[in-house]
């Protein structure tokens, strides 16, 4: 695969949760330009993804793929230039089997034409997706993408969307700089929604059916937990919750909603510079669970210079007084090697949410936490100012 990409989790825009397949270039370009007005693409989010929809229902004359002619009417390559002419990089979409989900033409014995195509348009980053494999190898179907991705010799982030059943954790490092982990996400904070043979996941669902495979993930290599729902119909707090538990996962921050009617308060949200350094850490461990007492998520993430992150998710229906007395707690990363002696040391506190000064862990923190909302904090030895 190409290499040096994705060294912190890669963060954007994608069409899927919010448009489906009813993506068209002006919707597209409405996005490029929002995403600069709004201050994301200065935030760190960087591409632009179109997902399933794009493509015309058949391949051209010379086997071909192109933009559906009349949504995509100037073409692809020019939409990639309209995407980078605002400092954005240009993501596309399509699957390993014989057709997308959504009844596209897919990759299968296409994958060297595709990805030429990708590369003369100009993306830099691919989606491919898992319906239609039917006596397809996971790993065989990716590795021969990858192989074609980079005969192009453009750098093209690699989005292998597998869905877990191949269990890409244990390959996607070789094949790719990201899988997924799950079915899709749906925005729910804690549901599962069936559809026959495959369901939909909640963003609690998710995390629990996942919480295990942190080995697998670093710079260049991330467990993908699925595109976001922030500002797709959640509560304030609960936006504040999914967020920050994206950041301690350490997974792609991939906003997925309408971001042209976006609340101010969703854009807060998602612009939050001290939450967005700890998802784009440089060391790039994912978060784990500490503990999870009278229903509130305490995770904690190991960040350079000896810093961590911790992130208390209230999960009850009232409001929660926290007090947590770091004396009480040993706290470390067995997998990292990592320990805090909080009586031999002292850590200072800063509220990333409210962007606002805890004092430090000689005392007990208080504070409550609203419904399903969260206290983000992270704590150092020298720099939180
Ligand atoms: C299934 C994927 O998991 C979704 O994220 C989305 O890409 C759809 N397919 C598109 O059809």
């Amino acid at each position: 695969k190409y290499e040096g990409l994705a060294m912190t989790p890669p963060m954007g825009w994608n069409s899927w949760n919010t448009f489906g397949c009813d993506i068209n270039e002006d919707m597209i370009k409405d996005i490029a330009d929002a995403m600069v007005e709004l201050g994301l693409r200065d935030a760190g989010y960087i591409y632009l993804n179109l997902d399933d929809g794009w493509m015309a229902k058949e391949r051209n004359e010379e086997g071909k793929l192109y933009g559906d002619p009349k949504r995509f009417p100037s073409g692809m390559k020019a939409l990639g230039d309209y995407i980078h002419s605002k400092g954005l990089k240009f993501g596309i979409y399509n699957c390993a089997g014989s057709k997308t989900c959504g009844g596209y033409p897919g990759s299968r014995g296409y994958e060297y034409i595709d990805a030429q195509c990708y590369a003369d348009w100009g993306v830099d980053y691919l989606k491919y997706d898992w319906c239609n494999t039917e006596n397809l190898n996971a790993k065989g179907a990716y590795h021969t993408m990858r192989d074609a991705l980079y005969k192009t010799g453009r750098p093209i982030v690699f989005s292998i969307c597998e869905w877990g059943d191949n269990k890409p954790w244990k390959w996607g490092k070789e094949m790719g700089h990201l899988w997924r982990v799950t079915g899709d996400i749906i925005n729910c904070w804690d549901c599962e929604v069936g559809h026959g043979t495959w369901s939909s996941w909640g963003l609690w669902k998710i995390i629990d059916m996942r919480k295990d495979i942190r080995k697998y993930a670093g710079p260049g290599h991330w467990n993908d937990f699925d595109m976001m729902e922030v500002g797709n119909e959640f509560s304030d707090a609960e936006n504040r919750s999914h967020f920050a538990m994206w950041a301690m996962l350490a997974t792609p921050l991939i906003m997925g909603n309408d971001i042209r009617t976006a609340s101010q308060e969703t854009i807060k949200t998602l612009t939050n510079e001290g939450v967005i350094a700890v998802n784009q850490d440089s060391l790039g461990i994912q978060g784990f669970r500490f503990s999870n007492e009278f229903n509130i998520e305490t995770w904690i993430k190991p960040l350079a210079d000896g810093d961590w992150a911790i992130a208390f998710v209230n999960k009850n229906d009232a409001d929660f007084n926290l007090e947590f007395n770091w004396l009480k707690h040993e706290m470390g990363d067995d997998l990292n090697q990592r320990f805090i002696n909080f009586k031999q040391d002292t850590y200072k506190i800063k509220d990333l949410f409210n962007d606002k000064k805890l004092g430090d862990t000689s005392k007990p923190l208080n504070a409550v936490i609203g419904v399903h909302d969260v206290l983000m904090v992270h704590i150092s030895k020298s720099k939180v100012e």
